[in-house]
């Protein structure tokens, strides 16, 4: 194949990320052999905006559909879809698409449960389609250099996590605000890439015990001049201790209704230093520390030319580009080997969802366990609103 055509599957917010810092910007390094062929959403004028901002680029006007199923009834040319929806609806439509043949790229969460997850990584197998998760964080230049820093030994072996976010978001989010909606909240929207780069540079987590609280539940929309409250049905509150594979262990706090003072600590230690994925390499005889910036030249310098052609094609740095490109690639070579895979994006989703277990039933959960669907205290009524057996 040499030009795949995509279909893009909600035109909101992160698709114009994706349009503008993905597809828009490896266009313009010359890279074209994809095309993009249709805009979906039910927000009609989100598809056309989109649809025409693109025009202005590709000299191709994409077509609007304003239902998916529309789309995959009629939209015979797309061999591709890149889908960016609200979580409840990642498995339906991600399902349709690859029933009806076409390569997925789909925004994290992979899904809203782990049982829906696990649905659309089987669709993708049964028909040998690719599946490729939207996980950017871990393709940043940074993330890449620290785990480059944490591999080499330079911190010894990993072994406390202490990853703690607190601030205070009172305004309306939408749907994501709705427990029925997102299947949780910052721990798993947010959570989910924090996750994944726990993974990264630390390796699996095999055990969580967690409490959550939703202290605040209401949240403010502007309507006018006047301030509408609306119940939020998401935790707003997590603290997590993690156990991982190595013996490593973890606190993890995401608490969105901290007022007034913000904390951001993202901190690795081993045996040997610390990182601080905020501000660089600690080591004990060193008084300053390498900072980011610098450990990033250090391993952008130690890569081959064919590392560096691999991990940022064009000399793209951006994150958000790699992973369309690598979808691009995937799609024409037919080759499912992609980074953040199905399986990939399953297993961060699940350390995510073994948190909301572990506070509901008041235990230490196993990943395993969730990941083989045996623990679903939390998940049950969200498979049973959506109908996800
Ligand atoms: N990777 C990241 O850093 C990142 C950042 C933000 C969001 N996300 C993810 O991207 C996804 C979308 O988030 P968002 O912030 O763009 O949300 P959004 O609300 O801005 O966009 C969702 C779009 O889906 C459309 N939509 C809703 N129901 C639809 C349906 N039945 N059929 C077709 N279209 C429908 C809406 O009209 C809207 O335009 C989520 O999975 C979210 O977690 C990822």
């Amino acid at each position: 194949m040499s030009e795949i055509e995509i279909a893009l599957v909600g035109c909101g917010g992160m698709m114009g990320v994706h349009v503008h810092r993905g597809f828009k910007q490896l266009w313009e390094k010359g890279f074209r052999t994809f095309k993009i062929v249709a805009c979906v959403d039910v927000n009609e004028n989100a598809a056309q905006k989109m649809a025409a901002e693109i025009a202005q680029w590709q000299n191709l006007r994409p077509k609007v559909y304003t239902d998916v199923d529309d789309f995959i009834a009629q939209e015979s040319s797309a061999n591709a879809v890149d889908i960016s929806l609200p979580h409840h609806l990642h498995h339906t439509v991600a399902i349709a698409c690859l029933k009806s043949g076409r390569h997925v790229l789909i925004e994290k969460p992979l899904a809203i449960t782990m049982r829906a997850a696990r649905k659309i990584i089987e669709a993708a197998k049964n028909k040998g389609l690719i599946l490729s998760v939207a996980e950017n964080f871990r393709r940043a230049p940074h993330q890449r250099a620290i785990k480059w820093a944490i591999k080499q030994g330079r911190i010894g072996e990993p072994k406390q996590v202490y990853w703690v976010d607190t601030f205070e978001r009172i305004w309306y989010w939408g749907w994501r605000d709705h427990l029925e909606l997102a299947g949780g909240g910052w721990t798993l929207d947010g959570g989910v890439h924090f996750a994944d780069l726990m993974r990264y540079h630390v390796g699996e987590v095999v055990e969580v015990s967690a409490q959550m609280a939703n202290f605040k539940p209401i949240r403010l929309r502007k309507v006018n001049e006047h301030k509408e409250e609306i119940n939020a049905t998401v935790e707003d509150t997590t603290q997590a201790l993690l156990k991982f594979e190595n013996g490593a262990l973890g606190v993890w706090v995401e608490a969105t209704t901290a007022p007034a003072r913000k904390s951001e600590t993202r901190i690795i230690y081993g045996t040997e230093g610390a990182i601080d994925l905020n501000t660089g390499l600690f080591l004990r005889d060193r008084e300053q520390p390498i900072s980011i910036s610098e450990l990033q030249r250090e391993f952008m310098a130690s890569l081959s030319e064919s590392e560096k052609e691999r991990l940022f094609p064009f000399g793209i740095t951006d994150d958000i580009a790699q992973e369309v490109h690598e979808f691009v690639v995937a799609c024409l070579e037919n080759d499912p080997k992609v980074e953040i895979d199905g399986d990939e994006g399953y297993r961060s989703q699940a350390v995510c969802m073994a948190i909301y277990e572990a506070a509901t039933l008041m235990q230490t959960i196993s990943v395993a366990d969730v990941m083989a669907l045996k623990v679903e205290a939390y998940q049950r009524p969200l498979n049973e609103r959506w109908q996800i057996f």
